[in-house]
C-alpha cells in the first residue's frame, strides 16, 4: 500500500489530543494558584489576581485568557474576570468540589508518574515508585496535604456518582452496611441518608478514617455510622449484611484483590452480599472512560479496570459468585456477588 498523507480530520484529531494535554496543565496551574477561590466573591482584574497570586501580570493574563477560552472564566463589560459555573467546580469551599481532584491527579507526583508510562507498558509495573521514590500508598501516608486531597477528591467524585448508584441498586433490604476502603465516608453517608433504617461502618486505613468524622457528623449520621481503622489485608469488620467496595479493587492487581475479597469473605455470613462499584470495561473497540482510567491505575498503583469476565473470575477465586452487574448513569457499574458456601 502506498503511503498517503493523513486526512485533515486525522491530523486535526491528533492535534486536539496534544492540546488537551496542555489544557489540563493550564487547569492545574489555575487551580494551584487558587484563581477560582480568588474569584469566589466577585469579579477581579488581572492586576488584582496577579497581586493575590504573586504572579507575573502578563503571564497570568495569558493563562486567564486560555482558561476563559475553555470555559472556566468569562470577561465582564469592564474587562474583569468572572467565575463561570464550570469554574465554580474548582472552588475548594463548595460541596462536590473537584479542586482536590485536579490538585492530585494533575499535580507533580501523578504528572511525573504519567511521564513514566513507557516504563509501565514495557515492564507491566506501576510507574509511581520510579517517578516518586515510594509506592502510592506510602506517598499518601507520608504527605498529609496530598492525603487530604485524596480524601476530598474521592468525596468530590462520589458526589457525582453516589445518586446514580443509589437509584440503580436497591439498598432497602440491608440493615448493616460495611464500606470497605470507604475513605471519608461520602458514599456510605449518601446511602444511609437515602435509607434511614440502615446502619453503617466506614472502614479504611487508620490515618484516613479520622477525617471522615466531621462529614458524618455534618450529615447527622453519627448515631448510625461508625468509623473503623485497619487494613483490609488483615481483617475487615464483622456483622454486615452488605459489604461495599467502591473504587477499591481497581487500585490493586489480581493477587491483592483476591486477598482483599477473601478478607471480606471470611467475615461474611452466607446470606450477606458484596457490592463492588467500579467501571466495567466493554469488550469492543469503542471509546470508554474505563479504558483511560485503566491506564491511570496501571501507572499509579499497578491496578486495573476489569471486564465482566475478569470480575467473575476474580470473585470465583475468592469464594464468591457474581450474581449480576447493574449499570448506572455514570461510568461506574454495581457488581453484585454472593458468597459461595464455605462447607
Ligand atoms: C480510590 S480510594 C476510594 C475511596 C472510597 N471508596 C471512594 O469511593 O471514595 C481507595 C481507598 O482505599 C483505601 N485503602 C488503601 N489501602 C487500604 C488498606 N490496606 N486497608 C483499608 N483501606 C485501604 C485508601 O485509603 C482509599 O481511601
Amino acid at each position: 500500500m502506498n503511503a498517503q498523507s493523513p486526512s485533515a480530520e486525522s491530523t486535526q484529531r491528533i492535534f486536539e489530543i496534544v492540546t488537551n494535554a496542555w489544557i489540563s496543565r493550564a487547569v492545574y496551574a489555575g487551580t494551584a494558584l487558587g484563581l477560582p477561590a480568588h474569584l469566589a466573591d466577585g469579579p477581579r482584574t488581572t492586576a488584582e489576581l496577579a497581586e493575590l497570586t504573586s504572579s507575573d501580570p502578563r503571564a497570568l493574563g495569558r493563562l486567564l485568557r486560555a482558561l476563559t477560552g475553555v470555559g472556566l472564566f468569562r470577561t465582564d463589560e469592564r474587562g474583569r474576570h468572572v467565575l463561570t459555573d464550570v469554574g465554580q467546580a474548582l472552588r475548594s469551599d463548595v460541596p462536590g468540589s473537584l479542586a482536590s481532584l485536579v490538585q492530585m491527579e494533575l499535580g507533580e507526583a501523578h504528572h511525573d508518574t504519567w511521564g513514566q508510562i513507557l516504563h509501565s507498558v514495557q515492564t507491566g509495573e506501576a510507574a509511581f515508585a520510579k517517578a516518586v521514590g515510594c509506592d502510592i500508598w506510602a506517598f499518601f501516608e507520608g504527605d498529609p496535604v496530598m492525603n487530604a486531597h485524596l480524601g476530598q477528591a474521592m468525596s468530590g467524585l462520589t458526589a457525582m456518582v453516589a445518586d446514580t448508584v443509589i437509584e440503580a441498586y436497591d439498598f432497602g433490604p440491608y440493615e448493616k452496611i460495611v464500606d470497605v476502603g470507604g475513605g471519608e465516608g461520602a458514599f456510605l453517608s449518601a446511602v444511609l441518608a437515602a435509607h434511614p433504617r440502615a446502619r453503617g461502618v466506614v472502614f479504611d486505613l487508620p490515618h484516613v478514617v479520622p477525617a471522615g468524622a466531621p462529614h458524618i457528623a455534618d450529615a447527622g449520621l453519627s448515631e448510625r455510622c461508625e468509623l473503623v481503622g485497619g487494613s483490609f489485608f488483615e481483617k475487615v469488620p464483622e456483622g454486615g449484611d452488605l459489604y461495599t467496595m467502591k473504587w477499591v479493587l481497581h487500585d490493586w492487581d489480581d493477587a491483592s484483590c483476591v486477598r482483599i475479597l477473601q478478607s471480606c469473605r471470611q467475615v461474611m455470613s452466607d446470606d450477606a452480599r458484596l457490592l463492588i462499584v467500579d467501571t466495567v470495561v466493554p469488550e469492543g473497540d469503542e471509546f470508554s472512560p474505563s479504558k483511560i482510567i485503566d491506564l491511570n491505575m496501571m501507572v499509579l498503583s499497578g491496578g486495573q479496570e476489569r471486564t465482566a469476565e475478569e470480575f467473575r473470575a476474580l470473585l470465583a477465586e475468592a469464594g464468591f459468585r457474581l450474581t449480576r452487574i447493574v449499570p448506572t448513569r455514570s461510568p461506574s457499574s454495581v457488581i453484585e456477588a454472593e458468597p459461595v458456601s464455605l462447607a
